[in-house]
């Protein structure tokens, strides 16, 4: 039974509609985003919830507008029903991804995504994961080609942890290998080493494209693909691209000239942010150009 439909009767008409229906299951934890309007109601939402599903162990909620670490892509949670432990494992895609809630970035949202980056990747790849959370993106793909390697870096360190614990569990250690830092000073080391780039942080990504683009492989074969991740307004379709591409392309050619080329291979809407506000993803291929 839907969530809604459970509280009919419950909640009146005015606090249903303002009710968002969309929570997260991750692993035995569920994450709820629940409307100022009808805070007040959180815990017969949770015990509502909890008859849906009983397995679950613990009940959080995000209060809407609730703040967003800058850095870390963490968001205020509180425990509403269950025991306080927001650390839970959760299934995808043949993966287990052991994660805190209160200390982590993961969405369950974002496994379409991850599925679309792996299903890309050719055998012998060397791949950066530049904002790689507590792995997830580099586990599937390792799972999925084992003769990869994979530089998986992320600046928190609960991520880290997480994720070093995660390439244990998962049994891709020497495929994934987890790297604590900050993106721009790790992918200094990395210059010329990548096939491909996966940059998925939408609102800052476009900052570490030069040093992305550095990263990938240099010589007469040489450029790679870039997964950019990016934020864009406007209605659905294919313009909605544009004003990304171009972003990507004006930070590209202001670093490299025109010794670089960009060409959009796929361009997808990952999610909806606000109304007619998106985080996109563009596939880049960036060519390295031959001049005599
Ligand atoms: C949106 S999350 C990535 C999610 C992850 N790719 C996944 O599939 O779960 C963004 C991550 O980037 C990390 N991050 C933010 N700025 C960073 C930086 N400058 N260098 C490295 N990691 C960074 C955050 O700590 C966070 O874990």
């Amino acid at each position: 039974m839907k969530l809604k439909e459970a509280l009919k009767g419950v909640l009146d008409e005015n606090e249903l509609t303002k009710l968002i229906k969309s929570y997260d299951l991750i692993g035995d934890v569920i994450i709820i985003r629940i409307p100022y309007e009808v805070y007040s109601k959180r815990e017969i939402i949770a015990e509502t919830l909890h008859k849906i599903y009983p397995r679950v162990r613990t009940i959080a909620a995000v209060p809407l507008y609730a703040h967003t670490d800058e850095l870390y892509r963490t968001r205020d949670v509180q425990v509403i029903w269950g025991d306080e432990n927001l650390e839970t494992t959760h299934r995808e895609s043949g993966c287990s991804f052991k994660v805190d809630l209160k200390h982590v970035f993961f969405s369950p949202r974002l496994s379409y995504e991850r599925m679309r980056v792996a299903q890309k990747v050719l055998p012998t790849e060397t791949i950066i994961n530049t904002f790689s959370g507590v792995g997830c993106f580099s586990i599937l793909i390792a799972k999925m080609q084992p003769q990869t390697k994979i530089y998986s870096i992320d600046v928190n360190p609960y991520a880290y942890e997480y994720m070093k614990e995660n390439v244990a569990l998962n049994k891709v250690k020497g495929t994934v290998i987890p790297i604590l830092g900050d993106a721009s000073e790790e992918l200094e080391k990395l210059e010329g080493v990548a096939d491909r780039v996966i940059m998925p942080l939408p609102e800052h990504a476009h900052s570490f494209l030069p040093l992305a683009a550095r990263a990938l492989k240099s010589g007469e074969r040489g450029g790679g693909v870039i997964h950019y991740y990016d934020v864009s307004a406007g209605r659905k379709g294919d313009t909605l691209f544009n004003v990304p591409l171009e972003r990507a392309r004006d930070i590209i050619s202001s670093a490299f000239g025109n010794s670089l080329r960009v060409e959009l291979e796929e361009g997808r809407i990952v999610r909806s942010v606000a109304p007619r506000r998106y985080h996109v993803v563009l596939d880049l291929h960036v060519v390295r150009m031959r001049f005599s």
